[in-house]
């Protein structure tokens, strides 16, 4: 079942309120978005952002960073309200599809990227797919290049074997931020292993699990 079944324009809304839990997500991946330009070689570094929403965590950033007018790529977003405000928003180098980022066919073209945004995903798929996911984190990813995901940390928490998985996919973690509790967490980390052949072709990484509101 694909993620238009819930209003996700309207989860969007939470962003309005400066205090909220994930508005103060969003500053944590910019902060980590903008120090993956800081640390990308040089030259044009590519972007893929997966269920990218209206794109606000890295077109900003982009926008007033030193290194993101270089920055080419894509956004994949599956509801078309969402990403026509991301195509709105973005600068010509961005591309910005509308379509099923759980579908490699989404990546295609686009990978290996140098900044991988894997954002509000890993709290809506099944446990098998965040692990499918992370296992593709080397064939999404140029070595040298960054992943930044995020997950809720209810219990049970699955960020403890998230790290572990991409640990075993070769990336080194270079940040981990959580909000009081059990809320929001921002990891962040460089792929040290070679870059490597999609393990799906023509498969699927995720599939949005159906939600209320
Ligand atoms: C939790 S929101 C995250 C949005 C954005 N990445 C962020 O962190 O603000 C999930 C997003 O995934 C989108 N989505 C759901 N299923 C999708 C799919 N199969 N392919 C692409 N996008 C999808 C939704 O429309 C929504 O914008």
């Amino acid at each position: 079942m694909l993620g238009c079944m819930t209003d996700w324009a309207s989860w969007h809304l939470q962003y309005e309120d400066p205090g909220s839990e994930l508005s103060q997500r969003l500053v944590a991946v910019q902060e980590q978005i903008a120090l993956a330009l800081q640390r990308a070689a040089p030259g044009s570094p590519r972007l893929l952002s997966l269920c990218a929403g209206d794109g606000r965590d890295v077109l900003p950033v982009l926008a007033g960073h030193p290194r993101g007018r270089d920055v080419t790529g894509r956004l994949v977003e599956l509801d078309p309200v969402l990403s026509g405000a991301a195509r709105a928003a973005a600068p010509p180098s961005i591309e910005v599809l509308t379509a099923d980022a759980g579908s490699t066919a989404a990546c295609a073209g686009a990978v290996p990227a140098d900044l991988l945004l894997l954002c509000g995903i890993f709290g809506n798929v099944g446990d098998a797919d965040v692990a499918r996911t992370v296992a593709a984190v080397p064939a999404l990813l140029a070595t040298g290049g960054t992943v930044i995901w995020t997950r809720h940390r209810r219990a049970p928490d699955l960020t403890v074997r998230i790290r572990s998985w991409l640990s075993e996919a070769g990336v080194e973690e270079v940040a981990f931020a959580t909000a009081p509790g059990s809320g929001w967490s921002v990891g962040a980390g460089v792929l040290r292993a070679r870059s490597a052949p999609m393990p799906t072709p023509g498969g699927r990484l995720f599939t949005f699990q159906a939600r209320e509101g």
